[in-house]
């Protein structure tokens, strides 16, 4: 029994116009790289999280064929919501566990266990930008200011979505949390944020992230062990799509 992580397949079966493929040559076939990946090492007794932008549909239609591959992988799958998941309304994540009930699970406001943990997650978010760069010295000088107050609120609706699942997980007992977020846990202006902060708090063993592609983007956020809490980034192409063992 073990417990793997993988994000970001950005699935495209009903959209072939969003092939990854534009992005390099690592997208090539990824689809099947990670099905590959997944059958060599999840067992049906293992659970894999999968950490957000799961599909290209606009709606739960386009996404279906996307959603109907993942749940043909060994194990039980639990999704995390990323920010290119438009099937997954923030408002439906029970509606959508009751029409795959038993064949995926879906983790936001509620949490899913492991042995003696609990699993919580949700999208997250940190500061993207824009931000204002010296072209000379490519030093960041300054931000969008507007873009910056609006990350505060979205930031804000995504620590209460946590809390909700962390306090619904402490309800029942449990005292041992792994945290899930699609987006990083903190942006590039930042070494401790919202996340950090309630990670640390919990005393969480292990942040699992996602969102960051490409070798410029790899290293945006933490890496390793941090205050005493572990973060690993699974996103698809930084792991050439094969599932990290977050515990066995
Ligand atoms: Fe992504
Ligand atoms: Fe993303």
């Amino acid at each position: 029994m073990a417990l793997y992580a993988l994000g970001d397949l950005h699935l495209s079966f009903s959209n072939p116009e969003k092939s990854q493929e534009r992005f390099g040559k690592i997208w090539k076939d990824h689809e099947w790289k990670a099905k590959k990946n997944i059958e060599k090492l999840v067992k049906p007794d293992d659970t894999l999280v999968l950490t957000g932008d799961h599909s290209w549909g606009n709606n739960l239609v386009q996404s279906q064929r996307d959603l109907e591959f993942i749940a043909a992988f060994p194990g039980r799958k639990i999704l995390l919501r990323g920010n290119h998941d438009h099937f997954w309304k923030a408002n439906q994540t029970k509606k959508l566990n009751d029409i795959f009930k038993g064949r995926l699970y879906f983790l936001q406001n509620n949490f899913y266990t492991y042995k003696d943990y609990a699993l919580v997650g949700t999208k997250g978010f940190c500061f993207e930008g824009p931000f204002y760069v010296d072209t000379r010295t490519n030093m960041i000088t300054g931000y969008d200011r507007d873009a910056f107050e609006h990350s505060k609120e979205l930031i804000e609706r995504e620590r209460s979505r946590l809390v909700t699942g962390i306090n619904a997980a402490k309800e029942a007992g449990f005292k041992k949390f792994i945290i899930f977020l699609h987006y990083p846990p903190t942006s590039i202006l930042e070494t401790d944020s919202t996340f950090t902060r309630i990670a640390e708090e919990l005393g969480v063993e292990q942040v699992i992230y996602s969102h960051s592609h490409g070798r410029e983007r790899f290293h945006d956020s933490i890496h390793g062990m941090h205050h005493g809490v572990k973060y690993s980034l699974v996103s698809g192409d930084y792991l050439n799509f094969k599932p990290i063992k977050v515990l066995k």
